[in-house]
């Protein structure tokens, strides 16, 4: 017999980076637990593709997250639609490096701060105040254990990753005392379905699965985690 899902029936979820990596196992489980979805990202063509399998209902938003009106427009526009927005999951990725610390270049670095911290500044700033009007706001984002334990061909990732992750504790300190919550989900390399079906021989037993990753973000985006904020949820794969 299967778990049953923490209900999210009815939520209004902003997703940011829908159809990536993650994207895909992340939205299919916050829809099978009855939230309605705005999926973003700049590709058109991959969030809808992503919305018409999910059934109706859930809409699509492709827009540059490094552009703030759009940003604000995107989070306006939902609540124009449908009087409300309840969560906000931030799934912007990639990855530089690779490069010994002394050599790796610093536009790695810039590349990297846009990616991962001005996406979920851009973010944050625009749905914060839907959130705090919603009476159950919620913030989840992907934390890397790189940040928490760099290695110096990571740095400029690591550093990033550092940074988002301040910034939603942050987030979680403006929630305090509200009925709103910001939390993160520490992973290590994800493994997606996709990636399992491409190479069905490789051990990725020291990866963090997406779907483990998809029952934490659900959990803390329903009612069930309602008293955790400023927390930090880490996931085999990361510890
Ligand atoms: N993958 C891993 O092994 C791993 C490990 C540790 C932590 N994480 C974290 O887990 C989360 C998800 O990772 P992931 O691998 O699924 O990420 P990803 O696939 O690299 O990125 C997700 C999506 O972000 C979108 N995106 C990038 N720039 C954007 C922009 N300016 N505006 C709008 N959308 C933008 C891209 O869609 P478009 O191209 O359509 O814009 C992309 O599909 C991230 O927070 C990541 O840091 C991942």
């Amino acid at each position: 017999m299967s778990a049953p899902l923490a209900s999210l029936d009815g939520r209004v979820i902003a997703v940011a980076g829908a159809a990536g990596n993650l994207g895909p196992t992340v939205v299919r489980r916050l829809a099978a637990a009855g939230a309605v979805l705005s999926l973003a990202g700049r590709r058109a063509s991959e969030l809808e593709e992503l919305a018409a399998e999910l059934g109706g209902g859930h809409d699509t938003a492709a827009v540059d997250l490094l552009d703030e009106p759009a940003t604000r427009a995107w989070a306006d526009g939902l609540v124009a639609r449908h009087g409300r927005v309840d969560g906000l999951v931030h799934l912007v990725g990639g990855w530089r490096g690779g490069t010994a610390i002394e050599d790796a270049g610093l536009e790695d670095w810039d590349w990297l701060q846009a990616l991962l911290v001005r996406t979920l500044q851009h973010t944050t700033r625009a749905f914060l105040p839907h959130l705090l009007a919603s009476g159950h706001g919620r913030v989840v984002a992907i934390a890397a254990a790189q940040a928490q334990a760099p290695t110096h061909p990571n740095a400029s990732y690591a550093a990033a990753k550092a940074a988002a992750d301040a910034w939603v504790l942050a987030l979680a300190d403006r929630f305090r005392g509200s009925r709103s919550t910001a939390n993160l989900v520490v992973v290590g390399a994800i493994v997606t379905p996709a990636m399992r079906a491409a190479e069905p021989q490789r051990d990725f037993s020291t990866f963090t699965p997406a779907e483990e990753i998809a029952e934490a973000v659900a959990f803390l985006a329903s009612d069930a985690a309602s008293s955790m904020n400023g927390q930090r949820v880490t996931l085999r794969g990361a510890a």
